[in-house]
């Protein structure tokens, strides 16, 4: 029993429809455990463009800072905003509200459920047992590094980004990566460019350095090409996999493939803030907007209710109601319910709405 406050950022495209179910399913869980989930809402992306002028406002921030926890849905991914000329973009939001609340860990785990090994694209003897977490860092390198700009010259225009690590954004990260491998299987593979990169190369070196400080768990080094070789290759090698912010960007959306669809991962993005409950997080579905299905009511919800039992689990402690969601929505997925992205022949494919209202059943 406890009060919990939490900042809902449900955003653009399909943002709003998958986490109206993710909150749903936590309105219910509250109601079972009686906890109160105290939600308020904000607005971030296209919508807080047109009604504050920026992605996402001081106030929100503040909101953002004082509760236990964010959810958030997703930004972008609508035609105008994307040009070179505006600089204000509905990402902005996402980069500022990952920068100032330093959440420097962002957390993937992709673990296919067993009915679905026949939904990826990847043949399901490759699939079967995949367990696997992306830890990405998400405060530093492109994302972030100073000069990143498209200026004139004389001779035309040229454009550049900056990909920068201090090694003590490296040894937070990757630390963060084995302490989470010591309650897995103990294996963290460190991907890197380190053939070409002198970040990469910074990166191994510490990597290396803090690999000492855990002589329990096993390391290796892959370099970024050959990571995304193998993921589709030898998923079950992999336990922990620790890099940096594009390279885990690239590596996620793989990765995802590999549960069927993207509509299927969740995430975490942590720091190292305490609150009264635990440690504070932003939790979003890693899909984005989906521009292309918004409004139509097929979206899966999946990821964002999953995301729900992430924000249970290392915000708040909830060990058993996380376990409780993650086991509703794997009893609907076995008992045959697909949305669009996951369309199977002989399985009915329900809606957004629909798939929801199977899981918060499927809690009671
Ligand atoms: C993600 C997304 C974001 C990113 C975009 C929307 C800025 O792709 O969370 O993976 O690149 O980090
Ligand atoms: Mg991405």
């Amino acid at each position: 029993m406890g009060t919990y406050t939490i900042t809902v950022l449900p955003g653009d495209g399909i943002g709003p429809e998958v986490i109206e179910q993710a909150v749903r399913v936590l309105h219910t869980i509250g109601e079972r455990y009686q906890h109160t989930f105290q939600m308020h809402h904000g607005l971030v992306g296209i919508a807080a463009i047109q009604a504050e002028g920026q992605a996402i406002s001081d106030a929100t921030m503040e909101l953002c800072q004082g509760s236990d926890a964010v959810l958030f849905g997703a930004v972008g991914g609508i035609a105008g905003y994307e040009g070179s000329k505006t600089q204000v973009r509905p990402e902005n939001a996402l980069l500022r509200l990952r920068k100032e609340l330093e959440l420097f860990a962002n957390l993937r785990p992709v673990r296919p459920f067993k009915a679905l090994l026949n939904a990826s694209t990847i043949k399901p003897e490759v699939l079967a047992g995949t367990d696997l977490l992306v830890v990405r860092e998400l405060t530093g390198g492109l994302y972030f590094g100073k000069p990143g700009e498209i200026r004139e010259t004389p001779q035309g225009r040229e454009a550049v980004d900056t990909m920068f690590y201090t090694e003590h954004e490296i040894d937070r990260i990757v630390r963060a990566a084995f302490d989470l491998s010591r309650n897995r299987r103990k294996k963290v593979t460190s991907v890197d460019k380190a053939n070409i990169l002198n970040t990469s190369r910074l990166w191994r070196q510490v990597a290396e350095r803090v690999a000492g400080e855990y002589p329990d768990v096993e390391i290796d080094h892959l370099l970024v090409d050959t990571c995304s070789m193998q993921l589709v290759r030898h998923p079950t090698a992999f336990d922990v996999i620790v890099t940096e912010n594009t390279f885990g960007d690239i590596l996620t959306d793989e990765a995802a493939m590999l549960a069927g669809s993207m509509g299927m991962l969740p995430s975490a993005s942590l720091g190292t803030r305490q609150t009264a409950h635990g440690l504070f997080g932003m939790y979003e579905p890693i899909h984005g907007s989906a521009p292309d299905i918004a409004g139509q009511g097929k979206a899966n919800p999946i990821a964002a209710i999953l995301t729900v039992a992430m924000m249970l689990r290392y915000s708040f402690g909830l060990h058993r109601e996380a376990d409780v969601i993650e086991a509703a929505v794997e009893q609907v997925i076995e008992a045959g319910y697909r949305t669009e992205d996951l369309k199977e022949a002989g399985k009915p494919v329900v809606g957004t709405q629909e798939m929801g209202r199977l899981i918060v059943d499927a809690l009671s």
